[in-house]
């Protein structure tokens, strides 16, 4: 027997279903970016290389933050390659990629998470989930921010 009623967990089961696939997303993200940090190469390796390490870093702990408010809705949290790869919008990292390459990728797949993230916050509207449409509005302000500094790389 949960804690929470039957009626707050299937009111707010839309929300949760979105956050599962917004987790996957920042989960993907996440591996894809540490990948980018151990094989970076090219004359500003050192500077992407850290780079890297401070947004997967920052990545980890948006996984764990998204994944304990779906536990706190009542729901069970997807935490596994086969149920992340059903729920994820952003695809694996294929082949050997330059710097600019990696940058260029980044910066797609950090649109696409803001484009998630747009479908998501009428969703928690819609479930009166203040608490989820918070850490969603947190989110977008992280990937706007880094979207920005990776272009930035880009001249
Ligand atoms: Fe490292």
């Amino acid at each position: 027997m949960s804690g929470r009623s039957e009626s707050f967990k299937v009111n707010r089961k839309p929300i949760t279903m979105g956050l599962s696939q917004f987790l996957a997303s920042t989960y993907s993200l996440y591996l894809k970016t540490q990948n980018f940090h151990w094989n970076v190469t090219g004359p500003i390796f050192s500077m992407l290389h850290t780079f890297f390490e401070t947004q997967y870093e920052e990545l980890a702990k948006a996984v764990d933050l998204i994944a304990e408010r779906i536990r706190a809705l009542d729901h069970y949290a997807p935490g596994s390659y086969a149920e992340f790869s059903k729920l994820t919008r952003i695809k694996d990292a294929i082949g050997k990629k330059n710097a600019e390459e990696m940058i260029e990728e980044l910066v797609a797949d950090h649109r696409l998470m803001v484009d998630l993230i747009r479908e998501l916050i009428p969703i928690s509207e819609d479930c009166e989930d203040i608490v989820s449409q918070d850490l969603l509005i947190e989110r977008l302000r992280t990937h706007e921010k880094t979207i920005w500094m990776l272009d930035s790389f880009l001249g």
